[in-house]
């Protein structure tokens, strides 16, 4: 995110508009935390992870009062235009208000999740993927030392993105996906195609919220069923969120930032900035929202094949 504000911030400054930095996302607007940004501002912040903004989860912003209260400081401090990052809830707040106030925001998908429709990608998420594998590759080593199985959680919210990529990247032997999950017994379906046929550990990556009782209730499942099996519960959880962003994060934020001022300027109003092909383009906050971004299924059967 740092890497976007900046791009942004540098940006907007080089076409001569003033720049306001608002802390801590809608609820720093309801509470005028806001301040003026020159370019130092954002000096030295790229390499960092997190946001120099910080970052809240507002339930006022939610209500048309909070909403009003929003507004007000935006007219007050004389603000034309808003660029937000974040996810679902960051821009689907922006669209309510977008519409209610008649008012121009374009955002960045900033997500570790890679859930919104309409980009390839989001920003963090190739971070996140990284973190899972350095953690992963160090799991392995008493996965293989002691002959265990290892289910290990990572996030995504409701999306396998992390998880399957995240096992693909990692020499993972399978995988266990939200997706997947309301269609049939993936435990049976793991088993019963034999990960522990041919090598003697195993890793198992899990989706978080996947199933109730999580990563837990899986590897109790697996012990009671399979007591052959020793097993071992790893979640990875808020590591995930957080370090220094990848090369990739940080040029994809950068493109996004500048795209967004861009955007602005071309009157573009109420869009996302998304990236499809290594190309920018801009995708109205309904899409990117409320479309679904399912995981390709043919990386499912890429993950069978060399798992194997
Ligand atoms: O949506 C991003 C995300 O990191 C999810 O992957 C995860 O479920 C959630 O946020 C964690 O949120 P919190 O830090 O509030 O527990």
């Amino acid at each position: 995110m740092n890497a976007a504000i900046r791009a942004a911030t540098r940006t907007a400054i080089a076409n001569e508009m003033i720049v306001k930095g608002i802390y801590r996302g809608y609820q720093g607007l309801i509470a005028d935390e806001i301040e003026e940004f020159q370019t130092q501002h954002v000096s030295n912040i790229i390499q960092r992870g997190g946001t120099i903004l910080k970052s809240a989860r507002s339930e006022e912003f939610k209500t048309p009062e909070g909403m009003q209260k929003a507004y007000d400081t935006i007219v007050k401090h004389g603000i034309n235009a808003l660029v937000v990052i974040g996810g679902d809830g960051t821009l689907t707040g922006a669209r309510f208000f977008a519409q209610k106030y008649d008012f121009p925001i374009v955002g960045l998908p900033g997500t570790i999740d890679n859930d919104l429709f309409g980009t390839d990608t989001t920003i963090g998420y190739d971070t996140a993927l990284n973190t899972i594998v350095a953690c992963v590759d160090k799991i392995r080593d008493t996965a293989n030392s002691h002959d265990r199985i290892f289910f290990v959680e990572v996030m995504g919210r409701y999306s396998g993105f992390l998880a399957l990529n995240g096992a693909i990247a990692s020499g993972s032997e399978a995988v266990i996906l939200p997706e997947l999950s309301l269609h049939k017994d993936q435990i049976v379906d793991l088993i019963g195609t034999g990960i522990r046929k041919t090598k003697n550990s195993s890793i198992v990556l899990v989706a978080e919220h996947v199933v109730e009782g999580g990563v837990i209730g899986v590897a109790n499942r697996v012990k009671k069923e399979y007591p052959q099996f020793d097993v071992r519960v790893s979640i990875l959880g808020h590591l995930q969120r957080g370090g220094t962003p990848t090369a990739h994060d940080r040029i994809l934020a950068t493109r996004m930032g500048v795209a967004a001022i861009e955007a602005l300027l071309e009157d573009q109003r109420n869009v996302m900035i998304g990236v499809q092909n290594d190309k920018i383009v801009f995708v109205p906050f309904a899409k990117a929202i409320k479309n679904e971004k399912p995981v390709d299924p043919n990386l499912l059967s890429v993950l069978e094949i060399v798992s194997k």
